[in-house]
């Protein structure tokens, strides 16, 4: 089995996107990951409330998309997804797939394994899917081992996510609502003035929270921070041994500054048979 792996800059994965086509940051890493060489049949882990399922399945007819979510997430998708044939949605953990093994050309998990309680075995699963030669492309939260400005704040979160994440599910979306707004005025809003100074950018690209763009837009990312009952992170050489654990070769990792974590994309190997 081949692991080595290289390491995109984030500028590299950026030259790979295609912007033109959309603005969403879920659908450029997709995009980025080589999709349109593995144009059959694509498998989608964690797929919420359908977002990046519906955008892609409208964009590109020919490929049949498996989108599965072990949430209530999946009947959005249904009922958005109702009339696009090439679209089918289950309900199932991705630690345990109900499907076949060697089905997918192509499968796609954003933000997802780091709040599973086994991302290893999820991983396991989503490779047994795969065909031989078939690409994995993940989204991993990194560990900002590195960067005391984001770890100093996230020890903070994580005191305080012992109590969030018993909340009841509304009242929580509610406070991370009013809360946005301040996290914005406070991180996003300044970050957003320092990265045009070429004195200030490096310490706007540390700073938490530097990727919200509107008032209300943290909102999502305040709701998976502090409800999630399980948030895992990794550093380069966790993410490389969970991907090689998984028997994934050709392995390409890009640490994302805009949206604060790992894009990973890995190949099963065609000797590897489930
Ligand atoms: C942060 S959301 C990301 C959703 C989607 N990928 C997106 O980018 O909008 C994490 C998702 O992982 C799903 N999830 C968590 N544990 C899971 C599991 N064991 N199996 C399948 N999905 C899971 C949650 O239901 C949720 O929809």
């Amino acid at each position: 089995m081949v692991t080595e792996w290289v390491e995109w800059s984030e500028a590299e994965a950026v030259s790979k996107w295609d912007t033109a086509l959309t603005a969403l940051p879920n659908y450029t890493l997709y995009q980025s990951y080589g999709w349109g060489e593995y144009k059959r049949r694509h498998g989608w882990a964690g797929s919420g409330s359908g977002n990046d399922t519906t955008a892609m399945a409208i964009r590109h007819p020919s490929i049949e998309l498996i989108s599965l979510d072990i949430s209530e997430g999946v009947y959005h998708t249904y009922h958005r997804t109702t009339g696009l044939s090439n679209v089918h949605v289950v309900r199932a953990s991705v630690l345990s797939i109900p499907l076949k093994s060697d089905i997918f050309d192509f499968a796609y998990s954003y933000g997802v394994l780091h709040h599973t309680t086994d991302p290893e075995g999820g991983l396991r699963e989503v490779v047994r899917v795969l065909r031989g030669g078939g690409v994995v492309s993940l989204y991993l939260y990194e560990d900002h081992a590195d960067n005391p400005w984001k770890a100093i704040p996230l020890r903070l979160i994580n005191a305080i996510r012992v109590v969030t994440t018993k909340l009841n599910a509304r009242l929580l979306s509610g406070l991370c609502y009013l809360l946005s707004p301040f996290v914005v005025l406070v991180f996003s809003i300044p970050a957003r003035i320092m990265f045009r100074y070429q004195t200030t950018r490096r310490l706007a690209a540390q700073m938490p929270f530097n990727f919200g763009n509107s008032l209300f837009s943290l909102h999502t990312d305040l709701l998976d921070r502090f409800g999630a009952p399980v948030e895992l992170r990794y550093g380069r050489e966790e993410l490389v041994a969970l991907l090689e654990a998984c028997r994934l070769c050709n392995l390409v990792t890009t640490k994302l500054r805009t949206i604060a974590g790992w894009a990973a994309r890995g190949v099963k190997g065609s000797e590897v048979r489930s």
